[in-house]
């Protein structure tokens, strides 16, 4: 029976144990994205303590494709020592990193992005007021190579893995979603075409990084909304992420952020989407949603719902909750 003290492998990365940082915008870094003393700070502490895998907060590949005025970026070589210094932080410290790569699309504002916000369709997400205008196709290839160089930034700065974003409403998650989807050109129509760009993303990253680089997913498998995304075709969505080169599923959900209002506060929320995923992917897949409690942690790993479990808010307010909850297990 495995238990969340258990190292795991997948494509060459090595974990120490099954308890994940997942990634968590904190509004550190500079206006032009850059990496500050006190992400290295908040990084660190949570390394220390026995966290096996942190992903990087999701960090923007263009500025265009920006959320927040104080996010991460990792759009230009420039951003790159700052990216090294963070990464080099965390393996210091006896964690692994990945870095999450995002563009924002239509969930956005045009004050913080600098221009009108783009999307499959002149659909907004639900959660936000401003039409996003259609990206055209040749927009999107030049985005497509935007998240390779991303990528490469990523791999130069030594990340041991990337994480794709392709959850909570961000570009890729609309491009998926037949509620903002709604091209009628090789981009959108059936699953093949709407997933058609983050599997082009997934290959220009595979490209950059050469063949041994781990490339993880974040896989928003339900959009939580009547006309979104479902379970049913998320099922069918996560082989082909496999096939493309994806080695670890972390599983989330929503198309208006990572908390559907409908599932409340409940533990594990989206521990059941996770166990549905794994069902079908071939890889190991990470659970999240208000994980706390380590027994119960334990028994996601244990009865094998899913291989790795993400502590978000949890972490945030307890960086040593990773060595707290091993120290209770072993006891
Ligand atoms: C402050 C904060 C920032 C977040 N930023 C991101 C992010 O950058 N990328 C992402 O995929 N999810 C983000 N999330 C979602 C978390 O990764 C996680 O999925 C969510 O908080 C549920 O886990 P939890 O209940 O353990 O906190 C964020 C969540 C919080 C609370």
């Amino acid at each position: 029976m495995p238990t969340l003290s258990d190292p795991i492998s997948a494509d060459g990365l090595t974990l120490k144990n099954r308890i994940v940082m997942p990634p968590m915008a904190n509004d550190l870094s500079s206006e032009k994205g850059e990496v500050t003393q006190k992400h290295l700070d908040h990084y660190r502490a949570r390394a220390e303590a026995e966290v096996g895998l942190i992903i990087i907060e999701h960090s923007y590949i263009v500025p265009e494709g920006k959320m927040s005025a104080r996010q991460l970026g990792i759009y230009d070589d420039s951003l790159v020592p700052g990216l090294k210094s963070l990464a080099d932080t965390i393996r210091a410290a006896g964690a692994r990193s990945a870095i999450q790569l995002t563009h924002a699309g239509a969930n956005t504002t045009a004050e913080v992005c600098g221009c009108q916000p783009v999307g499959p369709s002149g659909i907004p997400v639900p959660n936000r007021r401003e039409n996003p205008r259609p990206l055209e196709v040749d927009e999107i290839h030049a985005l497509t190579a935007a998240y390779g160089e991303a990528a490469r930034r990523a791999r130069e700065a030594g990340f041991d893995a990337i994480e794709i974003h392709g959850a909570h409403g961000f570009l890729l998650c609309q491009f998926a979603s037949p509620f903002t989807n709604r091209r009628s050109d090789d981009y959108g129509g059936s699953t093949g075409n709407r997933l058609r760009f983050p599997l082009e993303v997934i290959a220009a990253a595979r490209q950059a990084t050469g063949p041994s680089f781990p490339l993880m997913y974040r896989f928003g498998a339900s959009d939580f909304m009547q006309g979104g995304l479902a379970l049913d075709e998320a099922q069918k969505i996560a082989p082909m992420l496999v096939e493309a080169g994806i080695c670890i599923l972390d599983v989330s959900g929503g198309l208006c952020g990572s908390r559907p209002k409908d599932l409340g506060g409940m533990p594990g929320y989206f521990v059941p989407l996770a166990q549905s995923i794994k069902s079908v992917a071939g890889v190991p897949v990470i659970a999240v949603g208000g994980i706390t409690d380590p027994v119960f942690a334990n028994s996601v790993i244990a009865e094998e719902k899913a291989d790795l479990v993400g502590v978000g808010r949890a972490l945030l307010k307890n960086p040593n909750w990773a060595r707290e909850a091993l120290q209770q297990l072993a006891e």
